[in-house]
């Protein structure tokens, strides 16, 4: 369900992207937006304050986790549901993550690549990159029952 002209760009921009440093902005974005969030992570140590959030070398750590893993997609975009299955199921069975998080730190990244790449981050980048966070998100709540 992909245009060629929408795997150029979700390639071409996920080829620039730095995972360590986009990673940890955008889980420290989520953290600071929506500090409801936070309470998945109360072993993350101090969470107390925004400066606090994005200093936390483990938020770091798993920010940078996640998107390595966001970029499994990326590398399977025909694919994606079935290379998130044990994923989804983690997040549902043990985690218990409610997946309307999914969409919110999909959107989050948005603006993380879109401070990152400026004005090469173009609308039409946006249109597939916004398709992407979807997918992806809708693959990670797949296991939910
Ligand atoms: C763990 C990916 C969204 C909460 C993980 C792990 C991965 C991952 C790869 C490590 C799994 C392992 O250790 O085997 C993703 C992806 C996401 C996403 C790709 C969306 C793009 C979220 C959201 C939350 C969340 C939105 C909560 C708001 C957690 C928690 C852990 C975890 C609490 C365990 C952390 C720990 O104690 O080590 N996730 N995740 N995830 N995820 Fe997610």
């Amino acid at each position: 369900h992909w245009t060629a002209e929408e795997k150029q760009l979700i390639t071409s921009v996920w080829s620039k992207v730095n995972v360590a440093d986009c990673g940890a902005e955008a889980l420290a974005r989520l953290l600071i937006v929506y500090p409801w969030t936070q309470r998945f992570f109360s072993s993350f140590g101090n969470l107390s304050s925004a400066t606090a959030i994005t200093g936390n070398p483990m938020v770091r750590a798993h920010g940078k986790k996640v998107l390595t893993s966001f970029g499994e997609a990326v590398k399977n975009l025909d694919n994606i549901k079935k290379s998130f299955a044990q994923l989804s199921k983690l997040h549902c069975e043990k985690l218990h993550v409610d997946p309307e998080n999914f969409r919110l730190l999909g959107d989050i990244l948005i603006v993380v690549l879109a401070a990152h790449f400026a004005k090469d981050f173009t609308p039409a980048c946006q249109a597939a990159w916004q398709k992407m966070v979807n997918v992806v998100a809708h693959a990670l709540a797949h296991e939910y029952h």
